[in-house]
């Protein structure tokens, strides 16, 4: 098939280089003439594991065009809108500006019996306004809404090989010619017998946002015990694990820790309470308010922590934190705890040094006011306190007797339970971690 992607973000490029891998012939767009130019060279814009092979792959076959022409989406059957929505500057609710925009520009080359699919996430209700737009612009186009599941780190495979896959189609005849689009797109993934749940559009938008609070909730459920493992002096890593055996609890995403942060979680529960409450219906997502505060809660709390062991007072003290994207194999660092965690000890007066594999630049783009090393051993020499922000697989492999050479004082921080604390207290080490006596 022809298709084209609208945006070619975190989302986007990965949606774009995946249907030219699946076959199809696809031209991907977007106004940030670097990100395509790299895209065109075959370099990923951003980090994320596996594109820069899927990239190479691709353009070796000619099947991935990218642009910042938009006309050139002319002649697709099927245009998928990969932009942005993040939380507006003035309130909770999402941003729809770039949503909006790419739909309206989108129709000036539009034909009839092609088909718009939105896969950014949006408030509920958003589809459906859409939809009337591409109607009455091109009589005979439709509008489905395809919601992505992609995790940062694991894009290209959840991409290739999703859970399952969600079509929100409109009502009448035109479900029928929108669900046959669609299974044409994804031939070769449901050909493997992933699931696919054809609903309604306000279900489809409702589907991605209720993963997403569902998925924050469990993240800020565990965190809640963690803050209760605390006063109670007992050990939140090994009541994860119990309670985790149970099949209808399940040990994933029980991680506790510094929480979550990122481009959707965050903003997505956020969004979610603002429509609800447009709806009148703020009542029945209340508590993600609670499950907000929680997440934060635990950034707060870590701060806290590293004044303790640093003897009552961060100011002066050199602390080096390990890890500035929101999670590990990201170079994102959207709503970073990590990075948020490093601004507030440093806006206390301590001497941060911030080290990461993938996210410096984008760090200090964002944070240009804290201190940067790219090399890890020169990042922790005269450490008087380190903290695990992110948990990286390098840094789940440091030697504690090796970094026990290069630090000022034996006290690190886990503030993502991603170390042996048997190893480090053996070492020598003053172990503190969140949730854990
Ligand atoms: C999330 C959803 O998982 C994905 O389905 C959706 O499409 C986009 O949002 P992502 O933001 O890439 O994906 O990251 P995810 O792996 O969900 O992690 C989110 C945050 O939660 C990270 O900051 C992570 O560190 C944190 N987390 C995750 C925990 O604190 N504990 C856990 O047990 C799991």
């Amino acid at each position: 098939m022809r298709i084209s992607v609208i945006g070619l973000g975190y989302l986007g490029a990965v949606h774009a280089a995946s249907m030219a891998k699946l076959g199809h012939d696809v031209v991907g767009v977007d106004v940030d003439a670097a990100k395509v130019d790299a895209l065109a060279a075959g370099t990923p814009p951003f980090y994320e594991p596996g594109l820069g092979e899927l990239l190479t792959e691709v353009s070796a076959t000619g099947r991935l065009q990218v642009t910042t022409d938009l006309s050139a989406v002319r002649g697709a059957q099927v245009h998928f809108v990969c932009v942005g929505t993040p939380q507006r500057a003035d309130g909770y609710a999402a941003d729809l500006t770039y949503v909006d925009a790419a739909i309206q520009n989108l129709t000036a080359h539009l034909s009839a019996g092609e088909i718009v699919v939105g896969k950014s996430t949006v408030p509920v209700g958003t589809a459906e306004r859409l939809a009337e737009v591409v109607r009455r612009a091109v009589p005979g186009a439709h509008l489905a809404w395809n919601p992505e599941f992609l995790r940062e780190g694991f894009a290209v495979q959840d991409t290739l090989s999703p859970d399952r896959i969600v079509y929100g189609v409109p009502g009448g005849e035109a479900a029928v010619t929108v669900t046959a689009a669609l299974d044409a797109v994804y031939e070769a993934p449901l050909s493997t017998g992933i699931p696919r749940i054809v609903s309604d559009l306000p279900t489809a938008e409702l589907v991605k946002v209720a993963a997403n609070s569902f998925l924050a909730t469990k993240i800020s459920f565990i965190n809640a015990m963690a803050e209760l493992c605390e006063v109670a002096g007992a050990d939140v890593t090994q009541l994860a694990d119990a309670i985790g055996h149970d099949a209808r609890i399940g040990r994933r995403f029980l991680n506790a820790g510094l929480g979550f942060g990122g481009g959707c979680l965050p903003k997505d529960i956020r969004a979610f309470m603002a429509r609800a409450d447009e709806l009148g219906a703020g009542e029945a997502v209340a508590f993600l308010g609670e499950v907000d505060a929680i997440n934060i809660r635990r950034r707060v709390r870590m701060v806290e922590l590293a004044r303790e062991v640093l003897d009552g007072s961060i100011t002066g003290k050199r602390v080096t934190v390990l890890g500035a994207s929101f999670k590990p194999d990201s170079d994102d660092v959207r709503d970073s705890p990590a990075l948020d965690v490093a601004a507030r000890l440093s806006e206390l007066g301590a001497v941060v040094t911030v080290h990461d594999p993938q996210a410096i630049d984008n760090a200090r783009a964002k944070q240009p006011r804290l201190h940067y090393e790219r090399d890890l051993e020169a990042a922790l020499a005269g450490a008087d306190a380190v903290l695990l922000l992110t948990e990286w697989r390098q840094y789940r492999d440091l030697d504690p007797e090796r970094v026990g050479t290069l630090v000022a004082q034996r006290t690190i921080l886990d503030g993502r339970n991603a170390l042996s604390r048997t190893a480090w207290t053996d070492a020598g080490w003053q172990y503190r971690a969140l949730g854990r006596r």
